[in-house]
């Protein structure tokens, strides 16, 4: 299985996503690893802090990557570049595009789903950083999002400080500790959340499958 994750925006979680799906799926007992496909190398960065449970390769090892995992899941750079994000999501088996509440992100999610739409390339749309407190702006989101008829993941991301020590330790969120060795109280808030959004992908693949399917055989046979 083949996921990309990639955005337009810079910051959006594209890395933290990436990071937390394959440590849920590394933890069910699965084969998988990350390909940073970001000039800043982020994945690689984050993982030479912790000891992560799964590789992160460079794209230049993306061949060896595939060819020992179930699940390779790329990690994209902030990118406006049309042919760049063409080439990020071609033969991808789900592109997850992860996006702010905030107007902007929305905008731009709306612009590279109407792209993948162009190349036939199956996305989902997954809401992060989602303030407790600001509920109702990720619904709007959310109401914006499928009025343009795009797919969304069930659930959200919560803007949770446990991210950030995760990040700063090298460690998936539930091993989330603060300066002084304690756990953070909601990493557990964290963990879940992608949780559910790792056990939604199988789903939307198989989906996109019987759709295109299903497309394919209302389509007249030409003479
Ligand atoms: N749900 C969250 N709550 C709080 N902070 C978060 C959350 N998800 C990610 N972050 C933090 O936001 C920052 C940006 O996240 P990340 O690096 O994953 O974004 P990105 O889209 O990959 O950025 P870039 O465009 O630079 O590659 C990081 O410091 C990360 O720890
Ligand atoms: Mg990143």
């Amino acid at each position: 299985m083949f996921i990309t994750v990639c955005g337009q925006k810079g910051g959006v979680a594209k890395t933290c996503t990436s990071i937390h799906l394959a440590s849920v799926w590394d933890r069910q007992g699965k084969n998988v690893c990350i390909v940073d496909a970001d000039k800043n190398r982020s994945a690689l960065a984050y993982a030479s802090r912790g000891n992560l449970h799964f590789p992160v390769y460079p794209v230049s090892a993306a061949a060896k990557a595939s060819r020992g995992s179930d699940i390779v899941i790329t990690d994209g750079q902030a990118s406006s570049d049309e042919e760049e994000l063409k080439h990020l999501a071609y033969g991808s088996d789900l592109v997850i595009i992860p996006t702010t509440p905030k107007a902007r992100s929305v905008e731009l999610t709306v612009e590279l789903a109407n792209l993948l739409n162009t190349l036939k390339v199956n996305h989902a749309v997954l809401i992060v950083k989602v303030d407790s407190r600001k509920q109702k702006a990720a619904l709007q989101a959310r109401e914006a999002l499928q009025k343009f008829e795009l797919e969304v993941f069930d659930g959200f991301i919560p803007l949770l400080s446990a991210f950030d020590k995760a990040e700063a330790s090298g460690n998936a969120v539930y091993e989330a500790v603060d300066d002084l060795g304690r756990s953070d109280p909601r990493r557990m808030t964290g963990w879940s959340a992608y949780c559910s959004i790792a056990s939604q992908v199988s789903c939307l693949i198989s989906k996109h499958l019987s759709d295109t399917n299903n497309l394919s055989k209302q389509m007249p046979i030409s003479a």
